[in-house]
């Protein structure tokens, strides 16, 4: 079995990180989303993986990230997009990275805590056309929403509907055999312009064919908002295992599960786990509370952070009260130091501040 995973896409939705960072690139608990995945179709037993990256920056980025896959222990092949045009377009693009094979279809800004090694095996023993991941929501019409008989079988699709038909909603992992080559190319693009890969299933189901849904048991999210993002962080979180490898001094107290990465300096600080600390970042006199993670380089002094996500060589300042809070890359939260008790501000293009009343 071959993957497809899905890293294009415009990712408007997680501005500002997104203008600079592919969504896909953002960190959860200490790794890019991307990366998750990645090692999620690993341990599926996958090697040749397909993936879709935007033209320009954000594919290089990917490109720069993931290598030829050998960290993961994959072989990577790209499919560069040049818009994005829909996820039945990318299948399309993939048709002869994918040849007669089955595959599996990623969406690399899902996370499937728990894995997909359940629905896997149900694809291998029911053999149908193709399989789709569904989970219940409190709001369908943010999705792709499936219409399920009591026995498994998809007897109808909506994507993004106003009147979601059902409660279950379609996740971002597609079992396929080659059926899914001849829809795709029989499919008109939707409203919104794209060709939409639920089109493609409704069209299989429409024609006949043996499309089931298997309801994942785990934790699944689209982390395509800064608000999943976080919370998505805590739930990985709350699965870590601590492992010091950079440097704790003995006026440090660390509770809970802690990693703290190579060339990491942990002084005179309080660190209550889960939390991780990225390599060569230095926490000095300060506060790291549960479900934080801290990326590489970065530097925290006279800080208090929690439930919180640092990108790479952020800095926190004389500021003890963060929550709840995205810092993006190289971003710098300092106390005035010139006594003023007025907030002074240098946010980028589509930032979010929150400040108390
Ligand atoms: O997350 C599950 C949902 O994903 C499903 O419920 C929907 O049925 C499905 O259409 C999709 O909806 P989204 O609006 O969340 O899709 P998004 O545009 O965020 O794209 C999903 C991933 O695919 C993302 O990593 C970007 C990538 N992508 C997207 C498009 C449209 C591409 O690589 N190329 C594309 O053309």
């Amino acid at each position: 079995m071959k993957a497809l995973v899905l890293s294009g896409g415009a990712g408007t939705r997680l501005r500002p990180l997104s203008h600079s960072t592919p969504k896909q690139l953002v960190p959860v608990a200490g790794r890019p989303v991307l990366f998750h995945a990645l090692a999620e179709l690993r341990s599926l037993g996958v090697r040749e993986v397909g993936v879709i990256i935007s033209e320009g920056t954000h594919g290089q980025q990917i490109r720069m990230a993931v290598g030829d896959g050998s960290q993961f222990g994959l072989e990577v092949t790209y499919l560069p997009q040049d818009a994005p045009r829909g996820l039945a377009h990318c299948v399309i693009i993939a048709r002869e990275f994918l040849a007669d094979d089955d595959f599996v279809m990623y969406l690399g800004d899902n996370i499937f805590a728990g894995g997909l090694a359940e629905p896997l095996q149900a694809f291998r023993a029911d053999q149908p056309a193709a399989q789709l991941v569904v989970t219940k929501v409190g709001d369908p019409s943010a999705y792709g929403v499936v219409e399920v008989a009591s026995d498994g079988h998809v007897t109808g699709l909506q994507e993004k509907p106003k009147e979601p038909r059902s409660d279950l909603a379609v996740t971002g992992a597609y079992f396929f055999t080659p059926a899914i080559h001849e829809a795709v190319r029989a499919i008109e693009p939707s409203a919104r312009g794209e060709l939409e890969i639920t089109d493609a299933i409704q069209w299989l189901v429409t024609g006949g064919q043996d499309v089931r849904a298997r309801q994942f048991a785990g934790y699944w999210a689209d982390t395509g908002t800064l608000e999943s993002v976080l919370t998505c962080n805590r739930v990985l979180l709350d699965d870590l295992t601590g492992d010091v490898r950079g440097s704790v001094d003995e006026a440090s107290e660390l509770s809970g599960p802690v990693v703290v990465e190579e060339g990491a300096r942990v002084v005179r600080s309080r660190i209550t786990g889960p939390v991780i600390i990225g390599a060569g970042t230095v926490v000095e006199d300060s506060r790291v509370g549960r479900f934080t993670s801290i990326g590489n380089g970065c530097r925290l002094h006279d800080a208090g952070v929690e439930d919180s996500i640092l990108l790479d060589q952020a800095s926190v300042h004389g500021v003890g009260t963060l929550h709840g809070s995205i810092i993006g890359k190289a971003g710098d939260v300092r106390r005035r130091e010139d006594g003023s008790a007025t907030h002074r501000l240098l946010v980028g293009d589509d930032s979010r501040i929150d400040v108390p009343a």
